[in-house]
């Protein structure tokens, strides 16, 4: 699978070995607003072809499929143009800034028989793989209970967080994973209530998001762009709990705890190994799904994508005094 890369910043820079290192993935080119830009990332990390102008990358018969770590509010216009350009898509988190946007890019990908992945990574690593394993073996139970919190203080140079234009804020950023891995543990939402601050240009700077879910569950979520949190996560179940140990993203362990009451829980840690910087489960998903001739995985299908967006959209509207 010959990938091209849309955007040359901080996250490329992060999957590009990624990519690299998934057996059957090659990166085979890199577009850029300005071609100066593409040709110094091609350039350090030894990518054959550099293209200062995306539409070329896309109508290129030289990629398959492209990978976009742009700001987030690019992420539509980019999936459309590579969808209809034929090319399968991974698209950084969140895919849209709106659930509708999300339905229509997921109907669009179908109808052209191509992939298209949030790159939501938290969902393809083993830890979290794992606490599905052990949720559907029953072990600790019916869940019932997730609590998870990501933030941390972004400084003011780190524009994108701070742009409303390139939808800057927590909850969009961060707050997706805490809200992914609810929805992933309790389905669908049906309650949602959010505290927080939201500046006069909109961008919010933390929250804490209650929600309620159709099966009776109930998770706690927070994010932050101003203050530190630390990022775990734990599910509560019936029969036991489950904690997800640093970091949310990618958990490097599990402890699991069951018992029955008032015997002391017995209690198992599980370590995880990352491949190399946490992305390599998800491209080799991307290829898995490819391969198969799917447009979406089940290990991320595009409805839980805009189940998520759907809360966020509810929970930004909430946190900005207009739900
Ligand atoms: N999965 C993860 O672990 C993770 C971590 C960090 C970020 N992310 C996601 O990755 C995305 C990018 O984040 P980042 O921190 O890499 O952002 P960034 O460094 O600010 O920007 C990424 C690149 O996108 C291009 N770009 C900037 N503004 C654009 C615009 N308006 N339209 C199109 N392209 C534009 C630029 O590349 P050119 O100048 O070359 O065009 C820029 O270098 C976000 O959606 C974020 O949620 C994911």
């Amino acid at each position: 699978m010959r990938w091209g890369i849309v955007g040359t910043g901080g996250i490329a820079r992060r999957t590009v070995g990624d990519l690299r290192a998934t057996a059957g993935c090659e990166v085979a080119a890199v577009a850029s607003r300005a071609q100066a830009n593409a040709d110094a990332f091609a350039a350090e990390h030894a990518i054959p072809r550099a293209f200062g102008d995306r539409d070329a990358m896309l109508q290129s018969g030289e990629v398959d499929a492209v990978y976009i770590g742009t700001p987030h509010t690019s992420h539509v216009e980019i999936a459309r143009e590579a969808i209809l350009a034929g090319k399968h898509v991974v698209c950084e988190k969140p895919l849209a800034m709106t659930s509708g946007e999300a339905a229509e890019l997921g109907e669009l990908a179908r109808g052209h028989g191509v992939l298209l992945l949030e790159g939501m990574w938290m969902s393809f690593s083993p830890a979290m793989r794992r606490t599905l394993q052990i949720i559907d073996a029953g072990e600790i139970g019916a869940p019932r209970l997730v609590q998870a919190g990501l933030g941390f203080a972004v400084p003011q140079e780190a524009r994108r967080y701070w742009d409303p234009e390139l939808g800057g804020g927590a909850l969009f950023d961060m707050g997706v994973y805490s809200i992914t891995l609810a929805c992933l543990v309790l389905g669908k939402v049906v309650g949602i209530e959010a505290v927080g601050h939201v500046q006069d240009d909109g961008v919010d700077l933390e929250s804490a998001i209650t929600l309620r879910f159709e099966d009776g569950g109930a998770a706690q979520l927070m994010t932050s762009i101003v203050s530190f949190i630390p990022p775990r996560g734990w599910i509560g179940g019936t029969k036991g709990s489950i904690d997800l140990g640093e970091r949310l993203f990618s958990p490097a362990s599990l402890r699991v705890a069951v018992g029955r009451p008032p015997a002391p829980p017995e209690i198992r840690d599980e370590a995880f190994e990352q491949e190399g910087a946490g992305y390599v489960p998800m491209f080799r998903g991307a290829l898995e799904a490819i391969g198969n001739g799917w447009t979406e995985h089940p290990l991320h299908p595009h409805a839980r994508t805009v189940e998520v967006l759907r809360t966020m959209e509810s929970a930004q509207a909430l946190l900005r005094g207009a739900g």
